[in-house]
């Protein structure tokens, strides 16, 4: 911050000072990467949001987010409506508080290629990401489900640059092949802005119009993201129709009475359906109140793999992290890089060769 006094200390110079906590450090880092032939190299950016960058050098951004949730007690109570009073019949506050660091400065975002976004809740579908890829990188396509494409446009991204996209449609973005699949989202199915709408005794909106999942198929390997989807036998059909490397997925610890994320079976469920070979959790980092260790999907599929004849890989992902495939196929957990890696290239100076 470079304050010498008290006195010259504001909370805005803090606040511009400290936030994002990384800086562009990661911008930078993506920026830098040159992929190799034959692999795909991707970034978790929080949430279920990653970026991901392919060998021809076509960037596509994905769910990234830049909110929190709760930060005051208020009145202590929900938003009338919300999906979780639908689901709960609760009315006391969610504390859902943002539990990691933000490891992107979205202002800083350059050649991007697409923002995809899954389905529209806001911790997913997010204003300030729209705009930076809007103004920074004018060659972006905006690719998402018809609800999100329309809050796209309300808040000004120009309606040429988006593509409504429903269940098996492709979209060729650079290097990459963007294809839709159905979503199992039903949390999303009940998220009805309207708090005097009642949904019960009526048919739910369409699903194909609010949330789908992904297929990235790139010249390094497939990449699923199944978002926010609850678990479903359909991820059979999608593993039996497409080839799928990696497979990203929501997880995270409900609460008794509330089904919203996946749990850790339901991980492994999913990743032998998928017939994927590597499988990702993401979400259970963002909210305080979903918190969950994902050492319990490691220790489950140890557990499981030799009966079970396992073809697939766990992978415990940090936020801010790196990921190569298949460089990475087998590891199981991230590590940052460690750096001191020019230890003793030069002249150290201690007061005998011995102190240490
Ligand atoms: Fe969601
Ligand atoms: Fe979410």
């Amino acid at each position: 911050m470079g304050l010498k006094n008290i006195n010259e200390v504001t909370k805005e110079k803090w606040l511009a000072a400290t936030f994002p906590e990384w800086g562009t450090w990661l911008n930078e880092e993506i920026a830098a990467k040159e992929v190799d032939e034959g692999s795909f190299a991707m970034w978790w950016l929080g949430c279920t949001g990653i970026w991901l960058k392919t060998h021809e050098g076509t960037n596509i951004v994905m769910d990234m987010w830049n909110g929190t949730g709760k930060q005051t007690h208020g009145n202590g109570k929900m938003k009338k409506g919300h999906q979780m009073q639908r689901i709960g019949g609760v009315s006391n506050m969610q504390p859902n508080l943002r539990n990691v660091p933000f490891v992107v400065d979205p202002f800083e975002l350059k050649d991007v290629d697409a923002l995809v976004v899954s389905h529209i809740h806001s911790d997913h579908l997010d204003i300030v990401t729209a705009s930076s890829v809007a103004k920074n990188c004018p060659q972006a396509k905006f690719i998402g489900p018809k609800e999100v494409v329309n809050t796209w446009i309300k808040w000004g991204v120009p309606e040429e640059r988006t593509i409504v996209v429903r269940p098996n449609d492709r979209v060729t973005v650079g290097s990459v092949e963007v294809v839709a699949l159905e979503s199992f989202d039903r949390t999303a199915l009940v998220t009805i802005n309207d708090p005097e709408e009642k949904l019960a005794g009526k048919m739910p909106i369409d699903m194909d119009d609010i949330a789908v999942n992904i297929l990235f198929e790139t010249s390094g390997g497939n990449i699923y993201h199944g978002a926010d989807s609850h678990y479903a036998v359909m991820f059979a059909k999608h593993g039996k129709e497409h080839d799928i490397d990696v497979a990203l997925i929501n997880y995270g610890e409900n609460p008794p009475g509330i089904q919203d994320k996946m749990t850790s079976v339901d991980v492994l469920r999913m990743a032998e359906a998928l017939q994927a070979k590597v499988v990702i959790p993401v979400h259970h980092d963002i909210w305080t109140n979903f918190m969950a260790d994902p050492e319990e999907i490691v220790t489950l599929w140890n557990f499981k793999k030799d009966r079970l004849q396992y073809a697939f890989t766990p992978f415990i992902w940090q936020v801010g992290g790196q990921y190569n495939y298949p460089q990475d196929k087998n590891k199981i957990r991230f590590m940052f890089d460690r750096g001191f890696h020019d230890v003793f290239e030069g002249e150290n100076d201690l007061p005998f060769p011995s102190f240490l």
